[in-house]
């Protein structure tokens, strides 16, 4: 039987639980495969704490180099992450003809037109399914399973934290700020939440699946980014009250040969599939045109999950260097220009909360500002009111984007409105 050579380069998390599974799942490997898939050597700058993962004397070593130079090593796996040394680290590789696996989404969605470039002139390729849905083999669905559909839309829950977050705020009724504490404490959440809770972890995903799905390199720039910093639990509960859960979604479609490209909190239905998306669980949700709707469900992160799908790519890899194949192409053409929409042209349906005075005529008024801005109400609600001010709920039917930012700055001027108009998209996933 013949072998693959497998070197990766970070052993931490991932790397172990990559390492992990190379070493136990050896035998099953060889039955799927018909070769062996040999893992050669392990580089870290920390050669001294134990990860749970027995290694062979002499496979762990500091110097990634060791890897990269070792002409009896076809696959490199990039698992340090970060965007300078991990750049470094895979365009060495490429140039010496291996071929490079990476969870490294950050990476992507900022170099990855050059690293792309550089891997098609040395004829090898980077695989990256656990770039975006950890486990989920989304991209594999994406590149494979649908290449014969037009991508309409794609919505995706991203990003585990996020949805831990949220999924508490709801079930347990408090605040962002002492979740987010929890999780920390607990070690769900990074020390630094920036990444996750601010939308940029979710946004370098989104970047890749749009240049997968419209065949052109987006970049984390071109997406529009919010996160759940402004998430409020009474936002949660009124969403509750009317049917939906509130979610940070990936909302990726096509319009008009343009693509709307944004990271937004989002109200969808709590009986649709996305609204029971809940904890650290991620879902990938996608529609084309001969298929309909599809959707991916499984673990976004963690040592295992991530390390499923991480070891898939090294194997299609060893499939390609054994039968001189070339790898798939990536169907990203890097003339073909695409734009992306304002997110002012886009439509959809909007949940609107107002904090208003409880005086006669101001439900007339509210309305009649949205009715001269061309937004219908699909529903009204007032709470009762506890104080001089109450709640107003509004439901619009779909309108376009421009006109109720339009009517949200007009409301704001009038005296009956308290603080600032809260509105976030409705995602109806039809
Ligand atoms: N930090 C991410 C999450 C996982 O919370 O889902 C890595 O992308």
């Amino acid at each position: 039987m013949k072998s693959i050579h497998i070197g990766i380069i970070g052993f931490g998390t991932v790397g172990a639980g990559v390492a992990e599974t190379l070493l136990n799942n050896g035998d099953i490997i060889a039955k799927r495969t018909g070769y062996h898939a040999v893992l050669k050597r392990i580089a870290d700058l920390d050669t001294v704490t134990d990860r749970g993962v027995k290694l062979p004397e002499g496979m762990l070593v500091s110097d990634a180099m060791q890897i990269i130079d070792d002409p009896e090593i076809d696959v490199v796996v990039e698992l340090i992450g970060g965007t300078t040394i991990a750049a470094t680290f895979i365009q060495k590789a490429l140039e010496r003809g291996k071929h490079v696996v990476t969870a490294n989404k950050a990476l992507l969605a900022t170099q990855g037109k050059k690293l792309f470039a550089i891997a098609r002139e040395h004829h090898v390729d980077i695989a990256f399914e656990a770039s975006v849905g950890g486990g989920i083999p989304c991209l594999k669905a994406l590149r494979e399973g649908l290449a014969a559909n037009r991508i309409k839309c794609i919505l995706g829950i991203l990003n585990g934290t996020c949805n831990y977050i949220l999924t508490r705020m709801e079930s347990e009724r408090t605040d962002f700020e002492v979740i987010l504490k929890a999780a920390q404490e607990a070690g769900y959440a990074e020390a630094n939440p920036s990444l996750d809770v601010d939308g940029f972890d979710t946004a370098h995903k989104a970047a890749i699946l749009a240049s997968l799905a419209y065949g052109h390199w987006f970049t984390a720039s071109d997406v529009l980014t919010q996160g759940i910093r402004n998430v409020t639990l009474d936002d949660i509960q009124f969403a509750a009250d009317m049917g939906f859960r509130i979610k940070l979604l990936a909302v990726i479609k096509e319009l008009n040969g343009r693509v709307q490209l944004q990271v937004r909190p989002s109200l969808v239905p709590v009986t649709s599939l996305l609204g029971n998306v809940n904890g650290v669980f991620n879902a990938v949700w996608i529609q084309g045109d001969v298929v309909g709707n599809t959707m991916y469900y499984g673990r976004g992160a963690g040592r295992q999950a991530t390390a499923s799908a991480v070891v898939a790519d090294i194997l299609d890899a060893g499939f390609h260097i054994l039968d001189h194949s070339p790898a798939r192409p990536l169907g990203i053409d890097d003339d073909d220009a695409m734009e992306t929409v304002s997110p002012d042209e886009s439509y959809s349906r909007h949940y609107i909360r107002l904090q208003i005075a409880d005086r006669p005529g101001v439900l007339a008024k509210v309305s009649g500002v949205l009715g001269d801005c061309g937004i219908s109400i699909s529903t009204a609600t007032q709470k009762e009111a506890q104080a001089a001010y109450t709640q107003m709920i509004l439901i619009t039917h779909q309108a376009r984007e421009s006109a109720v930012r339009k009517a949200m700055e007009i409301l704001d001027t009038l005296p009956e409105v308290h603080e600032k108009p809260v509105v976030f998209c409705i995602e109806t996933l039809e």
